[in-house]
């Protein structure tokens, strides 16, 4: 998007993997106090996300204030979205906001007036689409057509805004909802706050263009999540397993053209922080850290940050790795052969950074890549980011022995009498 957002892949915190259903005003509070106390925030996460489940649901669906937008449930937030937000800003962090765009029943049969307008939530509800429903039911669609589709939507946007929302996800985005994005978009250009715009789950890569000239991320793929173990109802681990992160090498492969300033593929939330407990090993970790980065991807954390694992904190304040992600340009796909993968991109200072991976879960891989693969010829000066140590000059070649699960994430300084090839291909370029 051209809203002057996000001109760099979002950093912080995202409330659903962890907290999942049981959000309150105390929990997101803490893990705020955490992502600044434990100095993540120094490395640039700053974005504290207050996901799903923020608005009172009961048995009969939603309940909406007199205007037809959801309600808050006061018995999680007694003060309020707005004295949350507060409480974020004054930690030097972001407020994340989160909405699932439709018109509740019971609004419907309240009838009350949009604000600012004539018209009522009846009007726009689109009784002939499926409800969407989600995770409360007794929703309508918003039938974009109509009067006071625009207004519902522009008072919606005002509302957080005036609570001091600085990112917002809107969820329950598919291939059919581009009037839901345009309408959102126009909303929260109108309300005159500064809002990365954000899309879930999970968007149509045939419609790419027009996700990324309406919104700065988009989600390529469903939850990141296994929902599978003690953690299925939001009360334990684990949080995640490594298939739900390995099919998102193709969805990256798929999607690196449409990343660049101002909109990102969104790969979901990074399972890091509490080490074995979220369902990866520390191999697994590093390797989603790594895809993350080289697909220069958000980097949300969906772990405890109250309970910070030291391993764990180590990788995620490792600002090599950060500095790759940021570095805004979108790695290609160069090999990919069983559970070998070679990724590479050319950053804006000219050196090439390239991630190599086994995928597989047993057995190790001696994964190659030949420099013309990635782009040039010749020698280059080779440091392994991860543990930042200098490997020396390495020909023609470079080659890792890796572990199931695990990746070398190199940078590559072409020696200086070696010309580059012209067509490097590893140059993100966003359409
Ligand atoms: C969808 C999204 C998740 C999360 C949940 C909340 O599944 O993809 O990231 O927001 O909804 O219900």
């Amino acid at each position: 998007s051209d809203n002057g957002q996000s001109p760099r892949p979002a950093m912080g915190w995202s409330s659903w993997s962890f907290v999942r259903r049981q959000p309150t005003e105390a929990k997101i509070g803490a893990q705020a106090d955490a992502l600044a106390s434990s100095g993540l925030k120094d490395h640039g996460f700053v974005q504290v996300n207050l996901d799903d489940f923020w608005q009172k649901c009961d048995e009969n669906g939603f309940t909406v204030d007199s205007h037809g937008r959801w309600a808050v449930d006061t018995a999680k937030f007694p003060d309020g979205i707005k004295a949350l937000a507060d409480h974020v800003h004054a930690k030097g962090l972001k407020f994340g906001f989160y909405v699932t765009p439709g018109i509740a029943k019971n609004a419907v049969l309240k009838n009350t007036p949009i604000e600012g307008t004539p018209y009522h939530a009846k009007d726009i509800a689109d009784t002939s689409k499926t409800e969407k429903n989600y995770n409360c039911k007794n929703m309508y669609a918003i039938d974009y057509s109509r009067p006071g589709a625009q207004e519902f939507v522009n008072s919606w946007a005002g509302q957080f805004a005036s609570w001091g929302v600085d990112y917002l996800k809107i969820d329950g985005v598919g291939s059919q909802d581009i009037p839901d994005v345009q309408a959102w978009d126009k909303a929260l250009r109108a309300t005159g706050r500064p809002i990365t715009f954000a899309l879930s789950n999970n968007l149509a890569l045939d419609h790419a263009s027009t996700w990324r000239a309406l919104a700065n991320s988009w989600r390529t793929q469903g939850d990141v999540e296994c929902y599978c173990g003690p953690g299925s109802n939001g009360s334990g681990y684990p949080l995640t397993n490594w298939s739900h992160v390995s099919t998102r090498f193709d969805s990256a492969a798929a999607w690196q053209p449409y990343a660049g300033p101002g909109g990102w593929n969104d790969l979901d939330s990074l399972e890091i922080g509490n080490g074995d407990q979220a369902g990866l090993t520390a191999d697994q970790r590093r390797s989603q850290f790594t895809l993350w980065s080289m697909a220069a991807a958000p980097l949300l954390l969906g772990t405890d940050l109250t309970h910070l694992d030291p391993v764990d904190k180590a990788m995620l304040t490792n600002d090599r790795l950060i500095g790759v992600d940021q570095d805004g340009a979108a790695a290609k796909r160069i090999v990919n052969s069983g559970v070998k993968q070679v990724w590479s991109k050319r950053e804006s200072n000219g050196d090439y950074v390239v991630a190599l991976f086994n995928t597989g879960t047993s057995g190790s891989a001696t994964v190659t890549v030949n420099w013309s693969q990635v782009g040039f010829t010749g020698s280059g000066d080779v440091t392994d980011l991860w543990s930042g140590s200098h490997k020396g000059t390495v020909t023609g070649s470079y080659s890792a022995t890796l572990r199931p699960g695990e990746t070398r994430l190199v940078r590559v300084r072409p020696t200086a009498a070696v010309k580059s090839l012209a067509a490097s291909p590893g140059m993100a370029v966003a359409p």
